[in-house]
Parts: structure tokens; sequence; C-alpha cells
């Protein structure tokens, strides 16, 4: 074993083979199609939550047409064989990694945070409670949790702060390999991962379609499609 404490950071390049679209792609600028602050900020929500809620409904929707791909089920076989701690970080908002990890079991090492949330979990307003979620919501979800409370996607929006970050940092302090898969690095906090790795002296690796305008950050870099890519990363490790 080269590396004992592993830290992966995947992004929506990692799905796009599986058919989940990535957000960057458009050269108009647009986010999915839509303008951020209408469909992805706490604003949106209060102006129109009817079209937060179809936008979201629609994404959770289309969970159903998806399966995970050769690169989540490379990172499942990895993880099922590591004998030590692999933290997977997604920033994706789709259960395939889930899905990957529930075919094939992961070692006790292994631990996956969704730092941007779950399209299949929905949360209370008023009293924060988080529960499994598969229905459309509508504009004005009663919540189950609290009388005042309604429910919302469970998504960090644009403005909100991700979850689990004292466990991503934890985990970065101690790693000594970083993978960064299928993202554009446009987005903090997760485009900072890198430094704080590099900080804990670790090996960082850019894997991508493509170079990344953060390229510099990362001593090697792999490109090509993450199916392709990430399976033949991940046999080198042993
Ligand atoms: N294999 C590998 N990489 C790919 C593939 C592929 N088949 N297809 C696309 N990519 C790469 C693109 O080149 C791009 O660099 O994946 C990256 C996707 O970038 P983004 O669309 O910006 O997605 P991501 O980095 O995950 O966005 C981060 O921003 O919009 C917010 O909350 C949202 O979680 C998201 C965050």
């Amino acid at each position: 074993m080269r590396h004992r404490n592993i830290v992966i950071l995947t992004g929506a390049g990692i799905s796009a083979e599986s058919g989940v679209p990535t957000f960057r792609a458009d050269a108009d600028g647009l986010w999915l199609g839509h303008r951020v602050e209408d469909v992805a900020t706490p604003e949106a929500f209060v102006r129109d939550p009817a079209k937060v809620q179809a936008f979201y409904n629609a994404r959770r929707a289309q969970l159903a047409t998806v399966r995970p791909n050769a690169a989540h089920l490379a990172i499942a076989r990895f993880a099922a064989r590591h004998p030590g701690r692999l933290t997977l970080v997604t920033q994706n908002v789709d259960d395939l990694h889930d899905r990957a990890h529930a075919e094939i079991a992961p070692g006790p090492g292994f631990e996956l945070i969704h730092m941007h949330g779950e399209l299949l979990k929905a949360r209370c307003t008023a009293s924060d409670m988080v529960c499994n979620w598969r229905e459309d919501l509508e504009a004005d979800h009663p919540s189950p949790h609290h009388p005042q409370g309604r429910l919302r996607p469970h998504i960090v929006w644009f403005g909100e702060t991700p979850l689990e970050m004292d466990r991503i940092e934890a985990a970065l302090q101690a790693c000594d390999l970083f993978l960064s898969i299928g993202t554009s690095g446009a987005v903090y906090p997760a485009a900072g991962f890198v430094q704080a790795a590099r900080f804990a002296g670790a090996r960082t690796v850019e894997i991508n379609l493509e170079p990344t305008t953060g390229r510099r950050l990362f001593v090697e870099g792999v490109y090509g499609p993450a199916t392709e890519t990430v399976p033949a990363f991940l046999d080198t490790l042993y």
C-alpha cells in the first residue's frame, strides 16, 4: 500500500458519462440552463418556491434514469480493498456514489460526505431535520417535523455553508494522497482543498477531462474521460 490516508474529491464530471449534466458546459454562462440566482439561492426559494422546487423535482426524477458508471464503480472497488482511511467527498447531489458503494461494500476506513447536500433528502425549514425523500416537493410543502416548517431540498445553495466541513478538514490534514476528479475547481471551499492537502504533504493529482484553471496547484494531472482514467489510475496504486 503506497498511501494510507486518502481523500478523493469528486464533481459533476464523474457523473457526466452516466448522463447527469455538468454545470458549466454552456458557453452562454448559464448554470444547467438557468441563472443561478433564479434556482439555487435561499433568496430564490423565498421569491419563487414553485420554480425552485420544480427545478430540483426534475433533477430528482432524472436519477431514476441514470446508473453508476465505471468511474464510480472503480472507486467502490478501491474502497473495498483499501486497508487505510478513504474519505470520499463529493460535490454531487446525485446518489451514484451511494449506489456504487451499496453494490460493493466498502472497508471500515471509508466515509462518504455529500458536502453540497443530496437530491434524495429534504430538510425542514423550521427544525433543520433531514429526511429521506424521493417524491416531488410542492411549492409550500408542509413539514412532518414542525407545524411552522416546510420542506426544502437538502441542497447547499449559493451563499450557504457546505456540510461536514470539520470532518473534511480533518481528513485533508491527515491525507497523503489527494485526488480531485471531474471538478472544474470553480467553487470554494472545495476548490481550496488541494492547498490543504499540499500543506499536509500529500501527493496531489487532478483527474479530469481536460486541465482546469487550477491545474498548477496539483503536482500530477491525468486527462481523459473519467470512466477510463479513474479505473486506470486507481489500478496504479497497488
Ligand atoms: N470525465 C472527467 N471529467 C469530466 C467529464 C468526464 N467524462 N465530463 C466533464 N468533465 C469535467 C469538465 O471538464 C469540468 O472541469 O468535469 C468538470 C465539471 O465542472 P462543473 O460543471 O463546474 O462541476 P463541479 O466542479 O462539480 O461544480 C462544483 O458548483 O455549481 C456548483 O454546487 C454545484 O457542486 C457544484 C459545484
